[in-house]
């Protein structure tokens, strides 16, 4: 604690090389900028105390400083162990207007390289402060709130199996420390939280879980499937952001080789598209007849990755899922073969099976470089041990693919706060009107001149000419 703030970060003498990096990424997040001049001399979030886990990044950066010009207090922690760039939190922490021996900006926990130990007593100190809000992404936040309300109900926190993840044990240890000290803490801080707002795929997943199950504690908003956010982040974020994370972490060149995409959704897209460009032979595999046929359509091949384990270059899973590439499928590949996960969780490579398999040895090559050499004399590569590696090996998507998706958190923040009441304990997205606006905040930059509707077309077609300009179930 130092001037009043807690925090927890690397360097806070990265600060400066910190601001000038948020500085840039400002200029390339036109949506987040709209918001500030449009809602910071009204200050809607005043009041709000937002809990954000979300990788602690430069655009992450731009996105608090705008909740705190909104009048929010923020506190902040990482989704992943990885992710963290340790001059943007920094940055965050000393504030646009503090200095290093006088922090003033907002309170975060986070560095790049946490031990599961350290993730968990991060995310843990998000609820010190007592907020009323959650920005998600991945869902381990609400997920922490809705089992600390499920233990404290219960009195008890039970204990973990030998099944259980290192992640799911570390968490429970979490609560069992909470329910110790404080037995009503998070049955207290469900009451009071007016709801989530969710960045990814795989929290919404957890969310509409809950809420088909009847637990879901508070209202969430599903920002993943905003149309500005899942058919742009996931797939042009990773378009940009996974080749470079391969290069920075490999150096390996791409052109020519046989590469594999494990899932053709929306990150798969964007991952193959990245491979494409750089010329690699891609193939996907799938199990969607629907998303087989696009891959298909564009020209890709649909494979069965047993059939080609022994003879691609790399590997890359895009799936949501767990379990999609095993050990025995790594002790069939080629040397040095790269194995790396874009998906949210560290589960789609089986990380387990390498570490407790006999024989297998890691050689550490860099920091999120792994060489896992097998018996039989062959190696292969893995990238950030299996976690995403766009955010572990390389700096995560670029800014302005980033203020479409944290425009949508924006607004989405403002619905939960300045609407209580009007939002149920369901999971809901923003309307469309917003999503057009959202867009619409960034089309200038690009200098797109957008045709207008005659009132005659617009009848013609049944739509206002204002917009919403498609219906709901419009797919783009
Ligand atoms: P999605 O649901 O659109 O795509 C996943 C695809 O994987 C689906 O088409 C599904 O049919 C396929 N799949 C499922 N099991 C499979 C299996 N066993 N084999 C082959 N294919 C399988 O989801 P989306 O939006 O593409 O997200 C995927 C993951 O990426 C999620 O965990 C999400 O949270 C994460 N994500 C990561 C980002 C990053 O920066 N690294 C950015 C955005 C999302």
């Amino acid at each position: 604690k130092v001037n009043g703030l807690q925090f927890a970060v690397a360097d806070l003498s990265l600060a400066a090389f910190g601001r000038k990096e948020i500085q840039l990424a400002e200029h390339e997040m036109p949506g987040l900028m709209a918001i500030r001049a449009e809602y910071g001399p009204s200050k809607p979030l005043r009041g709000a105390r937002i809990a954000g886990s979300l990788h602690m990044t430069i655009q992450t950066a731009v996105l608090i400083e705008t909740l705190v010009e909104l009048g929010a207090e923020v506190r902040w922690v990482s989704c992943n162990i990885f992710s963290t760039q340790d001059h943007a939190a920094a940055a965050v922490v000393v504030g646009p207007h503090g200095t290093v021996e006088a922090p003033a900006g907002t309170s975060v926990f986070a560095w790049k390289g946490e031990t599961l130990e350290e993730y968990w007593w991060c995310t843990d100190q998000l609820f010190g402060f007592e907020p009323n809000t959650i920005v998600d992404d991945g869902g381990d936040a609400t997920v922490l709130v809705h089992m600390g309300v499920e233990f404290e109900t219960a009195g008890v926190v039970p204990e973990p199996t030998a099944e259980d993840s290192e992640d799911y044990r570390l968490a429970l240890r979490t609560l069992s420390k909470s329910l110790a000290t404080d037995p009503q803490r998070f049955t207290r801080l469900a009451e009071q939280i007016r709801g989530v707002t969710e960045e990814t795929t795989a929290g919404v997943n957890r969310l509409y879980r809950l809420a088909k199950e009847g637990t879901l504690l508070f209202p969430a908003i599903n920002v993943n499937d905003s149309v500005t956010k899942s058919k742009f982040d996931n797939k042009y974020g990773i378009r940009h952001s996974l080749a470079d994370g391969i290069n920075r972490a490999t150096d390996v060149m791409l052109g020519g080789k046989l590469a594999v995409v494990c899932g053709y959704g929306d990150v798969g897209k964007g991952a193959a598209e990245s491979l494409r460009g750089q010329g690699a032979r891609v193939v996907v595999t799938e199990i969607d007849p629907i998303c087989a046929l696009q891959a298909s359509m564009e020209g890709m091949e649909v494979v069965l990755l047993e059939d080609v384990v022994h003879k691609a270059d790399l590997f890359i899973t895009t799936t949501g899922n767990f379990g999609i590439i095993t050990a025995d499928h790594m002790s069939q590949m080629k040397h040095n073969a790269i194995v790396g996960n874009v998906g949210h969780f560290d589960n789609e490579i089986d990380m387990a099976g390498l570490t407790t398999t006999p024989g297998i040895r890691r050689i550490p090559i860099k920091p999120q470089v792994d060489e896992w050499a097998f018996p039989d004399g062959h190696s292969i590569i893995v990238l950030s041990e299996g976690r995403l590696l766009n955010l572990g090996n390389a700096t995560g998507h670029p800014s302005f693919v980033m203020s479409n998706s944290f425009t949508n958190q924006t607004i989405a923040q403002l619905e939960l706060y300045t609407k209580p009441g009007e939002y149920a304990r369901e999971v809901y997205t923003l309307p469309k009107h917003l999503d057009e606006k959202v867009a619409h905040l960034h089309l200038k930059a690009l200098g797109v001149k957008l045709t207008k509707l005659t009132k005659a077309q617009a009848e013609y077609i049944g739509v206002d000419t204002a917009g919403p300009y498609k219906p709901d179930h419009y797919r783009y």
